[in-house]
């Protein structure tokens, strides 16, 4: 596929319904922590609770989700690329920071803007798993439904179920850009007489 002429072209999912779909996911999970808390026998407040937002996909993602949780949490970044230069497709996931220390025994939630192939997700999952957490969710915005999946990765949380496209906006970025769009927009090949 050509990529020179790629342009966001038609909203998938507005502002508003993001609003409102990422307002029930923070509820449905703080009520999963609270009950997670509560099975956990000996400690009243139980195991404190850890995100972690995969850079750079997730930031907008994140700001708003954490703004819909109430509760004591912390924050620890993790930044991994997918899609080096002006590309769609996955190359593989890379780490490239220092994952977040001390998530033994904390209730981690891994938090990232789109399930693709999986190869992200498996990858910060398996090496968040080493460090022995309490518990170890994963929510993403959402999930293409794509023939391309590698990993067998169910998330916890899905914001939505999108068809095979490439999408942009609130976060998700085509080579760098449109992170700041403020719905998620397909992006499709511009006409030659537009471009
Ligand atoms: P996976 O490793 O193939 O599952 O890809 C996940 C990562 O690829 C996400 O964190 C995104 O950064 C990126 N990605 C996958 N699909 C899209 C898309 O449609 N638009 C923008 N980024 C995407
Ligand atoms: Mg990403």
């Amino acid at each position: 596929m050509g990529t020179e002429n790629m342009q966001p072209s038609r909203v998938l999912i507005d502002r508003h319904r993001i609003a409102s779909r990422v307002r029930e996911l923070g509820g449905e999970i703080i009520s999963d922590v609270r009950e997670q808390r509560r099975s956990h026998e000996g400690d009243a407040d139980g195991p404190s609770v850890v995100l972690v937002p995969i850079l750079t996909g997730s930031i907008v993602f994140v700001s708003d989700l954490i703004r819909e949780m109430p509760l004591m949490l912390r924050v620890g970044v993790v930044a991994v690329s997918s899609y080096p230069g002006a590309t769609m497709e996955s190359k593989g996931a890379k780490i490239r920071s220092d994952l977040p220390p001390d998530l033994a025994g904390k209730h981690v939630l891994v938090v990232d803007d789109i399930l693709d192939t999986g190869r992200t997700l498996a990858l910060v999952k398996r090496l968040i798993a080493e460090q022995q957490p309490a518990s170890l969710r994963v929510c993403v915005l959402l999930r293409k439904l794509t023939a391309r999946r590698e990993e067998e990765l169910v998330p916890d949380y899905v914001g939505f179920d999108i068809p095979d496209e490439f999408v942009v906006g609130y976060g998700l970025d085509y080579d760098g850009h449109y992170r700041n769009l403020p719905d998620i927009v397909a992006l499709t090949e511009a006409s030659a007489s537009r471009a």
